[in-house]
């Protein structure tokens, strides 16, 4: 069973509208649907924007519908010059840029629970999505470090610091959270994102221009994924 967690409805609503034998039930307040997508078990969830929320329903995934694997799935602010928007960032790590004990002496970003800062995805679903992009796309596909915080990135100076602090290529909300919540569970996930604006001043523009198209573009590439999975 694969889940598949995405935070607005534009990231999972092509997904659950082909699912077959679909079933739902509500359970924190966030509407899970199990059915098959390409001929595979698959559960799907909106699961609110942040970490919090996305830990819940990473949690619930695991916890009430034995997932073997979770997937994150949606947009991003792109990171750096050679990330475009419409691009695909496919995860190797997860960083909680706004994770902050440096007061006590710890690295920017540790996560002392797990006594990690970068949160490794599982390198068979990485590569397995990044060579599916490849193979539809050509170009415009990247892996690398994926950046959450519960924080809109929409300013030149928070980019920055991100990028030099973490090296990460792209920022979003709730990957790191469910990459945390997979690492206790020890199960394997990856997170998929396709770029909807810069994380810089234009992004207030370019979210709302590009998000669905971006959005769609990460769910198309998922469903190419899922038979090999
Ligand atoms: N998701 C899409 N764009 C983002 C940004 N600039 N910051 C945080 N999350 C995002």
């Amino acid at each position: 069973m694969i889940g598949i967690i995405g935070a607005m409805e534009i990231e999972v609503e092509n997904l659950i509208s082909v699912m077959t034998d679909r079933n739902s039930e509500t359970i924190s307040g966030i509407v899970f649907y199990m059915g098959k997508i390409e001929n595979t078990n698959c559960v799907v969830a909106k699961c609110g924007v942040g970490k919090v929320a996305a830990a819940v329903c990473a949690q619930t995934m695991i916890l009430k519908y034995g997932t073997d694997a979770l997937i994150n799935v949606g947009v991003a602010g792109g990171i750096g010059k050679e990330i475009h928007i419409g691009d695909i960032v496919v995860s190797t790590g997860l960083v909680q840029h706004d994770m902050d004990t440096t007061a006590l002496g710890d690295e920017k970003g540790l996560i002392s629970g797990l006594n990690l800062v970068t949160i490794p995805a599982s390198k068979r679903l990485s590569y397995l999505v990044a060579a599916t992009a490849q193979n539809i796309y050509g170009k415009g596909v990247h892996t690398g470090i994926i950046a959450t915080g519960d924080q809109f990135i929409g300013d030149v100076g928070t980019l920055n610091k991100i990028a030099e602090e973490f090296g990460a290529s792209a920022c979003e909300m709730e990957g790191g959270s469910i990459a945390q919540v997979c690492y206790m569970n020890q199960i394997e996930f990856v997170v998929i994102r396709a770029i909807s604006d810069n994380a810089n001043e234009a992004a207030k523009v370019d979210f709302p221009t590009f998000a669905a198209s971006s959005a769609r573009k990460s769910a198309e590439l998922i469903r190419k994924v899922l038979p090999n999975i």
